[in-house]
């Protein structure tokens, strides 16, 4: 009987319903929809509504609960007057985790956007009573820094066929992607990479022979993959790379950056491509790596040069982009190469006499470390600009000049500092206040970066890529 019930509720499952579902490691049963069915109903591939993709999986049929099982939402359904599904509108987002937190913080408020509005079109001047009011000393719970704004301103293969190279590159490496089953579902079980056995969080286009694989063995200098560490160790003894191919144009103890050309190191860049897919969700591979170069970081050791993490970086941007993607591996991450490989980036755009400003959409990562990267950044210059001041005589700043000397785009500028909440409206005109809690934040933050961008130790001369006949 109990049986029969099963079979029959099993029935109705259908792609794109829900219910809620046991995840992997937890005892928890978020509300999940059914991407996929194989095996004659034995299995499953869920998307956990309101988590990040990177952790949809394949489940069993004993992880359903299929007592709550909700049919799958009508197309037209989803295209009338209803607000979108949570669902929808976190894939549409591509934001992390829970949606609460992350929307959060991509979201601007209405009042945030009128005032950054009203910061980019209206000149600011500096109060210098404003901090006459201010008691002495560096005890101070609040201290202003008035601001001046101006007007706005085979074995080894090589890179397959590209799988979706219809799409018109529109100023990225990789394009927006479009939800489909196939995309959606993570398609490489692990990778090996050097020391590192690394399972993939996103679909990522490599050949058909490969994405049935137990694990994908990539050569850890040139990213060629292969079937098995048999034809790995075959390949190395061919393989001569024990660095990534592209000029060094950085190092400093045992991080180096080198820098590689799209064209030049085409399938260098294709294969890192393909790597980087495996971690980045909003972005569908683009093939044409041409146009772009790769900065790719390492670390050294008697074995070579590790790559640890890279950005990529349109060689002309009509838009101010200095990153297209950027990429820690997994193993790397949250240890500050993220923020290393981002300061590394407006060290060029320093270089180069510009700001910039990272491709968007950023991903919830990204924008993370954006945040927190822009912050430190700029909080670094205020506070210095407070040790030079005092209450007669407060600081004055112009955001121009905060863009100046960070290379940070003044729109991204404007949005850390309402981020941070930094900017008030005070007699008539912006200014900053840093309390106590913010300078001690970010101290706290600042000592936690241990390594840092030497620009000392970069040896490089930008190229002028418009005088150029071809990239
Ligand atoms: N959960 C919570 N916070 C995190 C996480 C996490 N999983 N990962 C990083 N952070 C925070 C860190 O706490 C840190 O903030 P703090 O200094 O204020 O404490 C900040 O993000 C940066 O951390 P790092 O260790 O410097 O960064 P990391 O080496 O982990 O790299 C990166 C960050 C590159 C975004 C990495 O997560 C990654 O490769 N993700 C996958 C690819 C991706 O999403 N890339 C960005 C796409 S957007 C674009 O390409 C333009
Ligand atoms: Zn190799």
């Amino acid at each position: 009987m109990a049986a029969d019930v099963t079979e029959d509720l099993l029935a109705l499952v259908v792609e794109g319903c829900r219910m809620p579902v046991r995840m992997t490691g937890s005892d928890e049963w978020p509300l999940a929809e059914i991407i996929s069915i194989k095996d004659g109903k034995d299995s499953f591939y869920v998307h956990y509504i309101d988590y990040n993709k990177r952790l949809d999986e394949w489940v069993a049929r004993d992880r359903l609960n299929l007592c709550k099982i909700q049919p799958p939402v009508k197309k037209d359904a989803k295209k009338g007057a209803r607000p979108p599904s949570p669902d929808a509108a976190s894939r549409k987002n591509q934001s992390g985790r829970k949606r609460k937190t992350l929307h959060g913080a991509a979201a601007e408020s209405q009042q945030a956007k009128a005032s950054r509005q009203a910061l980019l079109s209206s000149s600011v001047h500096a109060l210098s009573d404003s901090l006459a009011s201010m008691p002495d000393g560096a005890d101070e719970a609040m201290k202003d820094v008035p601001m001046e704004t101006e007007e706005p301103a085979a074995e080894a293969a090589a890179p397959p066929a590209p799988v979706q190279q219809q799409n018109l590159r529109k100023g990225g490496s990789m394009v927006q992607s479009h939800d489909d089953t196939v995309t959606r579902i993570k398609n490489v079980q692990l990778v090996e990479l050097g020391e590192h056995r690394i399972q993939p969080w996103y679909f990522s286009p490599y050949p058909q022979e490969w994405i049935n694989l137990p694990c994908i063995f990539l050569c850890e200098f040139c990213l060629r993959f292969c079937k098995c560490r048999t034809s790995l160790v075959r390949h190395r003894e061919k393989c001569t790379l024990y660095y990534p191919p592209g000029n060094e144009i950085y190092r400093k103890d045992d991080i180096s950056f080198f820098e590689c050309d799209g064209r030049k190191c085409r399938p260098y860049a294709q294969n890192l491509c393909l790597l980087a897919k495996l971690f980045l969700d909003h972005k569908t591979l683009y093939y044409d790596t041409d146009p772009f170069l790769f900065y790719v970081m390492t670390k050294f050791d008697e074995q070579g040069y590790h790559l640890v993490g890279y950005f990529s970086k349109e060689k002309e941007s009509s838009e101010d982009y200095n990153v297209a993607c950027i990429l820690t591996l997994p193993p790397y991450q949250r240890k500050g190469y993220g923020k290393l490989l981002i300061e590394f980036s407006y060290e060029l755009s320093k270089f180069e006499g510009k700001t910039g400003t990272p491709e968007k959409p950023l991903s919830d990562l990204g924008l993370l470390s954006y945040r927190s990267y822009w912050s430190d950044a700029i909080l670094e210059i205020l506070t210095e600009q407070l040790k030079r001041g005092s209450p007669s005589n407060p600081p004055l700043l112009c955001i121009n000049e905060v863009c100046e000397m960070t290379s940070i785009r003044k729109d991204d500028v404007i949005s850390t500092l309402q981020h941070l909440n930094l900017i008030h409206y005070y007699k008539g005109q912006y200014v900053l206040s840093l309390n106590k809690d913010v300078i001690d934040t970010h101290t706290r933050s600042m000592s936690k970066r241990r390594v840092r961008i030497d620009s000392k130790c970069l040896h490089w001369t930008p190229k002028d890529w418009s005088k150029r006949g071809k990239w």
